[in-house]
């Protein structure tokens, strides 16, 4: 949510700034905006919308300096504007910001009470106007910012440059992730380690309440009550490469494609292929003992957690409760001693999530995560982490990083199942089995287009779309409803097949298309049964099904595709592909932006 960078280097700052606000872009568009310090003063650039409008006003009007920062905005307070386009500030320092200063409203009252004027609507704006407060009055930047921090409440990462000091830069984080960057000379801040690829891998991450002070000689951190630190230098594991599109239109179309390799890259981590066992590294919880396992997430992570819950609860017998983060960190349930959390997300930096992660650790449950970013908040304050082995997610929409993430619950539940006794290792090399079949099943999936894409011209039409699915299905249904909505904007539902009958019934006529999960199993007559009910009141039925399947289907359904056939329990893994595959094309006949709808980002920081 709003993606933040900052240098202080040795050559033009503003071209190294919006090449590394490109890699950042996926956190916001609605604006975009650079300063740097040229000859003691502060200079800005901005544009309203996507960064490439930055890019034409930086070719129009060249930035000079070799210290500066640089913001791409995901709005929060006051329109996606030019006017409330970061960097804000005043003569004396500018500032880029990501997250909410929730106590704006007080603090501009203050301010404004002592006649200094605002010129923005923006949360931001009330951090720029206090330090400059402070500066007015004699104090040093560090004396500046030391005094602003301790009246900031809210989640924020920031970074600040200052007049008069042209290798300065400050950066402050409480809540929103920032990585401190070492180049030869010259030092870096930005809101994730891959923004500063190109520059240096050598990173540290800042910790809560911490705040540093980047200078051409090296960084000097301190800590919430303004004491120095030390933090840790690791090397990151992202090359500098450019993180591009290849042959493929669009990053979703090209990390659709990258299934078949994340699923198995993924899926090898913690299956043996030879003797088809599951080998889990050491987890903070024992799973032959754990009471309970508490599952979260957000929005796509929360759906596969929910396929997890199914699997964790039927193959390894584990009473599990799931909740989406947002309400599960309000929701106080009860949790039993020695109790498991479960957390899952593709950034490890979204706010609920990582909110719930600290409220269960708290609350003393043993927090395990399933992330894809390595050194990411969450990877670092959970107790153990999973990793999904899916590489830089582009799109906003999650493709390969969902898939990875059932990867890694499937396998899991399989381990636990195992420790708790109640998988036997034929049953638990039988699915494995089925799990490793999966990346060259979606390969195959992935070659035969056509009939998604004529599924697709049909959905493209409509206004209203039902996605149906029963049992581990049921939450590739709502999936299938999200990626639909956020990407071609048609309203969608998800619901599990047997409550149709129990309200949206009365949504079905010829214009609604209802899109079924339906592979053979021990669900399928329900479901089909489900189906024909629709189908009885003119429903127009869409099915995705297996060749088993396929033939009764055929009987009443308008199209059917044929996926491979796999063993019930991998089925919303291979089901999951063709939904995304759905989204997508409707998206593409529409003319919607694929790689970033409207109003969204990637890694939503704030709550
Ligand atoms: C939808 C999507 C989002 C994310 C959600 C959680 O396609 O990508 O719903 O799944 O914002 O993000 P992470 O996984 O980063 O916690």
């Amino acid at each position: 949510m709003c993606g933040i960078v900052g240098l202080v280097g040795r050559d033009a700052a503003a071209p190294r700034l919006l090449e590394a606000l490109r890699r950042l872009e996926y956190r916001g568009y609605d604006s975009a905006g650079i300063a740097t310090l040229v000859d003691g003063h502060v200079e800005r650039r901005r544009a309203e919308g996507k960064l490439i409008n930055l890019g034409t006003e930086l070719a129009r009007k060249p930035l000079a300096g070799t210290t500066g920062i640089g913001h791409t905005r995901w709005a929060t307070h006051g329109a996606p504007t030019e006017r409330n386009a970061h960097p804000h500030g005043t003569a004396r320092v500018s500032v880029v910001h990501n997250g909410i200063i929730e106590n704006y409203a007080e603090l501009r009252a203050e301010l404004e009470g002592q006649g200094i004027q605002f010129e923005t609507e923006t949360d931001t704006e009330t951090v720029a106007r206090l330090l400059d407060h402070h500066l007015a009055q004699g104090a040093s930047p560090e004396e500046a910012v030391a005094a602003t921090l301790k009246r900031l409440q809210g989640a924020f990462g920031l970074a600040m440059i200052f007049a008069g000091h042209p290798t300065k830069l400050i950066a402050a984080r409480q809540g929103s992730p920032l990585a401190v960057g070492f180049g030869e000379g010259e030092m870096y801040v930005g809101s994730d380690a891959l923004a500063l690829s190109p520059m240096t891998r050598r990173i540290a991450y800042l910790e809560e309440g911490d705040w540093a002070i980047l200078s051409d000689v090296g960084v000097e951190f301190f800590d919430a009550q303004d004491q120095p630190v030390q933090r840790e230098v690791k090397l990151t594991a992202y090359s500098g490469a450019a993180v591009g599109k290849g042959n493929y239109r669009h990053f979703m179309e090209k990390e659709l494609h990258e299934h078949p390799i994340v699923l198995g890259d993924t899926l090898r981590q913690h299956i043996d292929p030879a003797s088809r066992a599951v080998a889990l590294p050491p987890l903070p919880f024992d799973p032959a003992v754990v009471p309970k396992i508490t599952l979260s997430a957000c929005g796509s992570a929360f759906l596969a957690a929910q396929v997890g819950r199914y699997w964790m609860e039927q193959v390894a017998r584990i009473p599990v409760d799931s909740d989406v983060a947002s309400e599960l960190r309000y929701r106080d349930p009860p949790l039993p001693e020695g109790g498991a959390a479960l957390l899952v997300s593709q950034s490890g930096e979204t706010a609920d999530t990582l909110a719930v992660l600290r409220l269960l650790k708290q609350r003393r449950q043993h927090v395990l995560s399933v992330v894809n970013v390595a050194e990411s908040t969450m990877d670092r304050e959970s107790h153990g982490t999973l990793l999904t082995i899916a590489g830089p997610e582009i799109g906003v929409a999650s493709t390969k990083a969902f898939t990875a993430q059932l990867a890694v619950l499937a396998t899991m539940a399989l381990g636990f199942g195992r420790s708790r006794g109640v998988l036997s290792v034929q049953e638990e090399a039988r699915l494995t089995a089925a799990l490793l079949e999966v990346p060259a099943h979606a390969a195959t999936l992935l070659e035969h287009t056509e009939e998604v894409q004529a599924l697709a011209r049909q959905v493209a039409m409509a206004k209203d779309v039902l996605f149906l699915g029963r049992g581990s299905l049921y939450p590739i249904a709502l999936e299938g409803a999200l990626k639909l909505k956020e990407l071609s904007y048609i309203h969608a539902e998800g619901y599990a097949a047997g409550e149709m009958k129990h309200g949206p019934i009365a949504l079905i006529d010829q214009d609604v298309p209802v899109i079924a999960l339906c592979p053979s199993g021990p669900l399928f007559e329900k479901t089909a049964s489900n189906l024909q009910e629709a189908a009885a009141r003119g429903g127009r039925v869409m099915a995705f099904t297996d060749q088993e399947g396929a033939s009764s289907l055929r009987r009443f359904a308008e199209a059917v595709v044929v996926l491979p056939t796999v063993d019930p329990f991998v089925a919303p893994i291979l089901h999951a592909i063709p939904v995304q595959m759905l989204a997508y094309h409707v998206a593409v006949l529409k003319g919607t932006d694929v790689d970033q709808p409207r109003n969204l980002a990637k890694a939503v920081t704030v709550e």
